[in-house]
């Protein structure tokens, strides 16, 4: 059996100090399995603040959240909606790539909620520290944690909602999402329908 335990956050302001606690935390198995815990990034004074759900592989092994396909798209989703990249905080629910190692691959495995709840303090020390205006979750995982309850994201994707974590909050799909339709038809539809989330962000 596999244990959870409580994340060991300081209390500080110090996002350096924060990001090399979080480096070193053993509060659920998933370390095992990660080359390196993936904390958030982006400047301290961003009003943006957009929350996914976990590293891939290509976060896992250059220790930067969005840094691979899902954030390639999500990079060209925020430029095509005018949002200022550099006015955005991106981070994940979870800091380190569960996976399952598949010969030389290592699939993508979803977090369960133990884990999720393990990691919990981080984020939410970041956005006490970052202290955004806005705050974006990316996809189902993201929404869940944030406002506390199961979230339908095609239903409540593309207005600003109050949450437990924050009084603007957007609700969108996840980049990879769309990175999985298999038709171009429908993938072009979406990304329009992401970009027109994003949108709500420009006066941020
Ligand atoms: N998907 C996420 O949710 N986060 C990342 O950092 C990469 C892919």
């Amino acid at each position: 059996m596999k244990t959870i335990q409580d994340a060991v956050v300081p209390k500080t302001d110090d996002w350096p100090r924060l990001r090399r606690a979080a480096s070193r935390c053993r509060a659920c198995p998933l370390w095992e399995n990660a080359t390196q815990t993936v904390f958030g990034e982006g400047p301290q004074t961003a009003s943006i603040f957009l929350i996914g759900e976990q590293p891939g592989d290509r976060e896992d092994r250059e220790g930067k959240p969005f840094v691979g396909p899902a954030g390639k798209l999500l990079d060209r989703a925020l430029a095509d909606a005018g949002v200022d990249r550099d006015a955005c905080y991106v981070t994940n629910a979870v800091k380190h790539f569960k996976n399952e190692p598949r010969g030389k691959r290592r699939l993508h495995k979803k977090p369960n909620q133990s884990e999720i709840s393990a990691c919990e303090p981080w984020w939410k020390a970041e956005l006490a520290l970052i202290r955004p205006r806005t705050l974006v979750c990316l996809g189902a995982t993201a929404a869940h944690v944030v406002f506390e309850r199961v979230v339908r994201v095609q239903k409540e994707r593309g207005a600003f909602l109050v949450s437990p974590a924050s009084e603007r909050t957007l609700v969108t799909v996840h980049p990879s999402s769309l990175l999985r339709l298999p038709d171009s038809a429908d993938r072009n539809r979406e990304y329009g329908r992401f970009v027109d989330d994003l949108k709500l962000l420009r006066s941020d």
